[in-house]
């Protein structure tokens, strides 16, 4: 790995939720581009090897156990930050849970369980980080949200929980502008190639691909790219901001698929 002209050198990012899918692409691109990464999860198996990985890889990096929802772990997680590795600049807030449930049916363990660790566990992160970023010479915070934050979701305590974070998102622009942290959220699409969607409904997947006008799932190294992006200083002017990753589904997925049906029937029409 080439660290010392990389775009995060010098940085050092804590990742929740880095055990898979977008969490251990983005500390193995970090980590590619020079930043030190403290990967945490739930998933000690799943984490423990991704953080090997980018060390095999000559990168460093070291894995927490940590449930987001619980503030003595979050504390151990960044206390680990700056004993191990001098300090902490950046914060993903990647980490989420799903309950596959709607209004008519969502048990209150599941919708409060689902919002404590999407919505609950982002708090705490930049609650207990940012002083840490703040000591760094300030830093950047990235929210994982979804495209459930800008529109409907059949998941009720999902959709929230992810409206939330991007309002929230908001308001720790606004509230940690002075100790140099920015803050932003980003919105993967609905099937990004990891293991969160792949238990939904039969004909999930497919039926989703052929809403996004590029017809294609994203990736976890894409979500990663827009990360670096955000985590790096090449962004130093863009804070509560909200990006979409998701192949153009909220810019109007709608409108593309009455267009489509419209082409269809005039030809349909055409062909008698
Ligand atoms: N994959 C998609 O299609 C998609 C779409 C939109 C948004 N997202 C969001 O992207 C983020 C990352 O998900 P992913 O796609 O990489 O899936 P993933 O399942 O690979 O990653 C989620 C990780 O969060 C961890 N986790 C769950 N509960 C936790 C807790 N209480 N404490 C700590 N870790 C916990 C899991 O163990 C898992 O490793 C999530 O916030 C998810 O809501 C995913």
């Amino acid at each position: 790995m080439a660290q010392g002209d990389g775009r995060l050198h010098g940085k050092v990012a804590l990742i929740t939720g880095g055990a898979g899918g977008q969490g251990r692409a983005e500390a193995i691109l970090f980590a590619q581009e020079g930043a030190a990464v403290v990967l945490t999860d739930v998933d000690v198996k799943g984490g423990e090897e991704a953080a090997a990985a980018v060390r095999a890889a000559g990168g460093k990096a070291i894995f927490l156990r940590h449930d987001v929802c619980d503030p003595k772990a979050w504390q151990d997680c960044a206390d680990a930050a700056v004993s191990q590795f001098g300090g902490l600049h950046v914060l993903i807030n990647n980490a989420g849970t799903i309950s596959r449930h709607g209004i008519k049916t969502i048990p209150l363990s599941s919708w409060n369980k689902t919002l404590e660790v999407n919505l609950t566990g982002v708090m705490l992160g930049m609650q207990v980080c940012a002083p840490a970023m703040r000591d760094a010479g300030g830093g950047s915070i990235i929210n994982v949200s979804s495209i459930a934050g800008m529109s409907a979701h059949y998941d009720a305590a999902y959709c929230a929980s992810k409206w939330a974070v991007r309002g929230l998102t908001k308001t720790a622009a606004i509230d940690l502008v002075d100790w140099g942290i920015r803050a932003n959220s980003i919105h993967p699409g609905q099937i990004i190639e990891t293991s969160f969607f792949r238990d939904g409904a039969p004909g999930h997947t497919e039926s989703a691909r052929r809403s996004i006008p590029m017809q294609r799932q994203g990736t976890p190294q894409e979500c990663a790219y827009l990360a670096l992006f955000l985590a790096s200083d090449e962004s130093s002017f863009i804070t509560g901001a909200e990006i979409a990753i998701d192949g153009g589904f909220t810019a109007g997925a709608a409108i593309w698929m009455r267009s489509r049906m419209r082409d269809e029937l005039a030809k349909a029409e055409a062909q008698g």
